[in-house]
């Protein structure tokens, strides 16, 4: 099922999420869900918080990246809990979106190489070394389970530049192809 995708002004995406206690039913109903979603968003990344559920859970494809960045390839994974406990010295800049500041494309700095451990859709331990635009989507969406958008990370003068358009937003002033809500 495509649920609507919580925009720039919603109390859930400022809240830190909720640690995930056990696999359940509904929480497979609910990573399906969130699959069909992001997909539908044409998006390569997405965390409960952005459908309005504050819990430790992240949904993430890096395919569609793979012409530029070969280790994006089949690069599908469920994150349970997800914590980043290491990373590089070395950073480089992305253009990044997020689906829910529809249409706003901001270059942001981060470590290029993120040490990842999660949980996977069978409650699977992992701990990885990720890098390229796996590396890039994770640090992403786990700013959103601790209540942070990727406009967090802009230099004050940058973001006060963006303020219109983000208070716009926030009033419900945008346009996007899939589904939105704020509240
Ligand atoms: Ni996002």
């Amino acid at each position: 099922m495509i649920l609507p995708v919580y925009v720039y002004g919603s109390p859930v995406l400022k809240k830190v999420a909720e640690p995930i206690a056990e696999l359940t039913p509904e929480l497979k109903i609910l990573i399906a869900d969130m699959f069909e979603t992001m997909y539908h968003a044409g998006g390569v990344g997405l965390a409960a918080p952005q459908i309005g559920k504050s819990i430790r859970l992240i949904v993430m494809d890096a395919s569609p990246f793979a012409e530029d960045d070969p280790i994006a390839e089949g690069f599908k994974r469920v994150l349970i809990n997800p914590e980043l406990v290491e990373f590089s010295d070395e950073e480089c800049a992305f253009n990044e979106g997020c689906l829910s500041l529809p249409k706003l494309y901001v270059d942001i700095k981060r470590p290029a190489k993120v040490r990842v451990k999660y949980l996977d859709e069978n409650f699977k331990e992992h701990d990885e070394w990720w890098e390229g635009t796996p590396a890039r989507i994770v640090q992403h969406e786990t700013d959103h389970l601790n209540g942070i958008l990727f406009v967090d990370h802009l230099a004050p003068i940058r973001k006060k530049l963006m303020s219109s358009r983000l208070q716009k937003m926030a009033k419900g002033d945008f346009t996007s192809r899939y589904k939105t809500k704020i509240g």
